[in-house]
């Protein structure tokens, strides 16, 4: 069996495939774009593929011996899924093993943002700090403000869980509502709808993930509905913004601020947020921890070789969908 993972990765991913298969491992950015993809994807059984790759339905077709896709995200928005599955080609994630670290990255931002701690450290860095000032820096505080999660799965409940800890009020937005049980567990509040989440939060914590129906979800009107003292954190994926709409609104003093470690389109960042006030970036570094990124090439693997190993869907480790069963 030949396996392509698309480029290296942290971990013992590719060591366990390569105990059992024959793997090539691509350079990095080799396979970012849908020709390259295409070209070579009739060779493999199995591909291990980053969310720089684009799955697209093309590539897909070309993979006359693909048998499954695992990516190494819990995202897979560069997966078209509706053509794996018309095409019978399981398609793998990495769920669970990054919720803490994507949850810690979003509150970082969350902390960053709030207490300004860019803006600051760049003041201190530039030789400008003079001494203590009453006034130098004033940010606001996280106890006692309400945040808004928005998306409410294994990451959105992690940021509950930090903001709770905080000693916030948490309130949410799903497209059903938890348990009342685990609603009392995240000291969480169901909101009805998006616009008044978006009305009623301080923070607005993004959690779900990219869809068409997710694209824009926070638009111009949705932005311009919030509170000028909002900060808005995105770990999840940058189209889920209006990108230039969130810049905009920052250079207009209508929004408290913004930490984001995704973007519209990606690696390019709008000019317009690299030069807004208040707005912390980072470079798309949520799952980033060694231990993270260990478990996630361990996952993704082991998806690979379940599935080539013949194990029935229900046991793969990390199916995005499973094939109906036959009788
Ligand atoms: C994911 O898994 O979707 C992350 O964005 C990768 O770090």
């Amino acid at each position: 069996m030949r396996v392509l993972v698309t480029e290296p990765l942290p971990g013992k991913g590719i060591q366990l495939l390569s105990d059992r298969y024959q793997v090539t491992v691509g350079e990095r950015g080799e396979f970012d774009r849908v020709s390259e993809l295409k070209k070579v994807i009739g060779n493999y059984d199995a591909l291990l593929s980053c969310l720089s790759n684009p799955v697209s339905r093309e590539v897909l077709q070309e993979g006359k011996n693909l048998k499954i896709v695992s990516n190494y995200a819990v995202g897979y928005n560069n997966i078209d899924i509706k053509a794996a599955e018309e095409l019978g080609i399981l398609v793998a994630n990495t769920p669970d093993v990054l919720t803490e670290a994507t949850a810690d990255c979003a509150f970082a931002l969350l902390l960053s943002v709030a207490r300004r701690i860019r803006e600051a450290e760049d003041h201190l860095r530039a030789g400008r700090f003079t001494g203590w000032h009453p006034f130098g820096f004033l940010g606001s505080e996280l106890h006692g403000k309400k945040a808004g999660v928005l998306g409410m799965g294994r990451i959105g409940r992690a940021f509950a869980k930090r903001a709770a800890g905080f000693g916030m009020t948490v309130c949410y937005h799903n497209r059903k509502p938890l348990d009342a049980e685990t609603e009392r567990r995240y000291h969480a509040h169901f909101i009805d709808s998006v616009d008044e989440l978006v009305q009623t939060c301080d923070i607005l914590s993004l959690h779900v993930p990219l869809s068409p129906d997710t694209k824009h979800l926070i638009d111009k009107e949705r932005i311009a509905m919030m509170t000028p003292d909002t900060i808005i954190i995105n770990t999840a994926r940058g189209p889920i913004i209006e990108e230039e709409a969130l810049a905009s609104a920052l250079h207009d003093g209508r929004l408290g601020g913004a930490g984001l470690d995704v973007f519209e389109k990606e690696p390019e960042v709008h000019p317009l947020l690299l030069s807004a006030p208040n707005c912390v970036l980072l470079p798309h570094i949520g799952s980033a921890t060694h231990k993270t990124r260990g478990r996630m090439s361990a996952l993704a693997a082991s998806s690979i070789i379940s599935h080539l190993e013949g194990k029935p869907d229900h046991a793969i480790p990390a199916l995005v969908f499973q094939r109906p069963r036959k009788e």
